[in-house]
């Protein structure tokens, strides 16, 4: 079965094509991400008109650059899996109604797939097309449930026992900002490029993570996360530095900085924003003994983050390629497959709706 996935819940236009064989893995024959990041750099964030502007004008490219890149034409697709939450409004839609108009004129089952839910899948692909082969380094066998996923993204930071494919219990979940989205907000306070995460991570590799003490939050909900009293610590840490008062914008702090002063910040605040999440993954870990532990989600990537867990948990976990951290359209393809596989309910062509604020 050959699977077409679509993704467009933020900033990426992304496309790919999956296959499943007689093995437990997928297969990955063509991934294709266009991002319109550059586009939000002068802004410090994403911009939600100009992301679905350029959704519209890649869409189609990107569709039919995964279709060449696999070898593959419209007979050989069995399905098509398309996001349609959570995430940016306008940026859903078309993804959404692509998708939509495809299975119709197509003829082919629709699934509707949770951007979030599919994060972890992507580990889920253990081989490739020869092409990719130098590309992609895949987990030789794809996890086994029960998997906990840490899930860290912009937009989501949650802790996840999946029983099996479609059955999953939320563990736990950041009260307030998202970890991505710390990164990102404290490299604005750092005059750091979006998105924040890669450049928190060059700047913190020659900075000190004990230069500044800043505190890690205490929750009731034994797995839940909070990030935004991080972020707050940073600020008022940069303030005072900077002899300035706390009314004194963040935005025009960066200037009163030195280089070594905005390393130090970024490794102190990398170092705490990471160890919260290695810390309630450990105890997550120890309580549900999980068969496999998958990490995902664009923060994923953060090299900090996987050598602290490599350091603290006892089984080794399977981290999702880097390149398939940040949003794409495998994750979503493969998903969509195991749906199929699965036989869960398909979704009508002509009335799917998106969801932006739909959670798991
Ligand atoms: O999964 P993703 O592409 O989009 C969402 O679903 O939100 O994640 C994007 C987030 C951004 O906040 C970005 O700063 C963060 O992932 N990120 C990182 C790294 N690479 C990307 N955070 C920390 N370290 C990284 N190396
Ligand atoms: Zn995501």
């Amino acid at each position: 079965m050959k699977f077409l996935g679509i993704e467009t819940s933020c900033d990426e236009t992304a496309a790919a094509i999956v296959e499943s064989g007689s093995e437990p893995g997928l297969r990955l024959l063509s991934n294709v991400i266009a991002s319109s990041a550059e586009l939000h750099r002068a802004f410090g964030g994403v911009v939600p008109e100009i992301a679905a502007r350029s959704h519209i004008e890649y869409m189609t490219p990107v569709i039919e650059q995964s279709l060449a890149e696999a070898k593959a034409d419209w007979d050989d697709i069995d399905g098509i899996a398309v996001t349609y939450g959570p995430g940016l409004g306008g940026s859903l839609l078309v993804g959404v109604m692509t998708a939509r108009t495809l299975a119709i004129t197509k003829n082919k089952p629709l699934y509707s797939v949770n951007h979030v839910e599919a994060h972890p899948f992507a580990t889920f692909l253990t081989k490739t097309s020869p092409a990719l082969a130098t590309t992609y380094r895949l987990p030789s066998s794809p996890p086994e449930f029960p998997m906990l996923a840490l899930i860290v993204s912009g937009g989501h930071s949650q802790l996840v026992l999946f029983y099996d494919f479609f059955n999953h219990e939320l563990l736990g979940r950041t009260r307030d900002d998202a970890v991505g989205e710390a990164f990102d907000k404290v490299a604005k306070i750092l005059g750091l490029p979006y998105p924040g995460g890669p450049s928190i991570s060059k700047a913190a590799e020659s900075g000190n993570p004990t230069a500044f003490k800043l505190p890690k939050a205490r929750l009731q909900g034994k797995y839940d996360f909070s990030f935004s009293g991080l972020k707050t610590a940073v600020l008022r840490t940069l303030q005072a530095e900077c002899d300035k008062d706390y009314n004194f914008p963040s935005i025009n702090l960066a200037k009163f900085l030195t280089d070594a002063q905005k390393n130090d910040m970024a490794a102190s605040f990398q170092s705490v924003a990471v160890e919260t999440l290695v810390d309630k993954t450990i105890l997550a870990a120890d309580e549900y003994q999980p068969k496999s532990i998958v990490i995902a989600g664009g923060v994923a990537a953060n090299q900090e983050l996987r050598r602290q867990l490599d350091q603290g948990l006892k089984q080794r976990p399977i981290y999702t390629d880097i390149q398939l951290c940040t949003d794409n359209g495998a994750m979503i393809a493969a998903l969509g497959c195991f749906m199929a596989m699965h036989n869960q309910p398909i979704a009508d062509p002509y009335s799917l709706d998106i969801s932006p604020g739909l959670s798991m």
